[in-house]
């Protein structure tokens, strides 16, 4: 299973990620995070923040997650993962994939600016800190239409957003579970991994 986590940078995704993760192996399941700065410093090194390059950097972290996935490890892709046309490319090309979206309003994530990115993308133009392509300021984000899951982070705690997320998951499990078990008996083929 693939989940493919998208939303502003701040927005909570890495952290939501580990609780989520933390949650998940209470359950003895197998949980990897695919995370977007950690892969940028490696397989993704090199890739910038252009369109193209923001593709091609979800395209790698998706196919480490779907190999990943093949021997029943969750594999949650935690990036902004801003464009629509890569979201549903993932979800046509890998299965069990389920997008879930970590919001949060501009106006909260420039007050957190943790990395200080928001701060550096509002400077005047020609300044030497200047951030010209960050998502949400100057770049777009395209709100996914149909998530599979909404998490807003800004009035709920991570450890209420992160019992959604885990317990999301944990019911799309059972279910695909019981569907292979019923299908699987039905064609006498064995059920495969999530
Ligand atoms: S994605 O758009 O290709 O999905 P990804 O999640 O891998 O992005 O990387 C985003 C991280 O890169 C941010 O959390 C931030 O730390 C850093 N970053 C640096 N510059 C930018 C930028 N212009 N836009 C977005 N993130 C940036």
């Amino acid at each position: 299973m693939i989940i493919q986590f998208c939303g502003l940078s701040g927005a909570g995704k890495t952290t939501l990620a580990h609780a989520v993760k933390a949650k998940l192996c209470k359950h003895r399941l197998h949980v990897e995070i695919i995370d977007g700065d950690e892969y940028r410093e490696t397989l993704c090194k090199g890739l910038g923040f252009s369109k193209n390059d923001r593709y091609e950097n979800i395209r790698r972290m998706a196919f480490v997650a779907g190999k990943l996935s093949q021997h029943g490890i969750i594999s949650i892709i935690c990036a902004i993962n801003p464009y629509d046309h890569i979201r549903k490319e993932i979800r046509v090309t890998y299965r069990h994939v389920l997008t879930v979206h970590i919001d949060c309003s501009i106006q909260v994530l420039q007050q957190r600016d943790t990395k200080g990115l928001y701060r550096r993308a509002m400077l005047p133009d020609g300044h030497p800190e200047k951030i010209s392509n960050l998502t949400g300021i100057n770049d777009p984000f395209e709100v996914p239409d149909d998530p599979d899951l909404h998490i807003n982070t800004e009035g709920s705690s991570p450890e209420v957003c992160s019992v959604k997320v885990a317990e999301f998951i944990l019911q799309h499990i059972f279910h695909t579970r019981v569907i292979q078990l019923e299908f699987g008996s039905m064609s006498g083929r064995k059920a495969s991994s999530l």
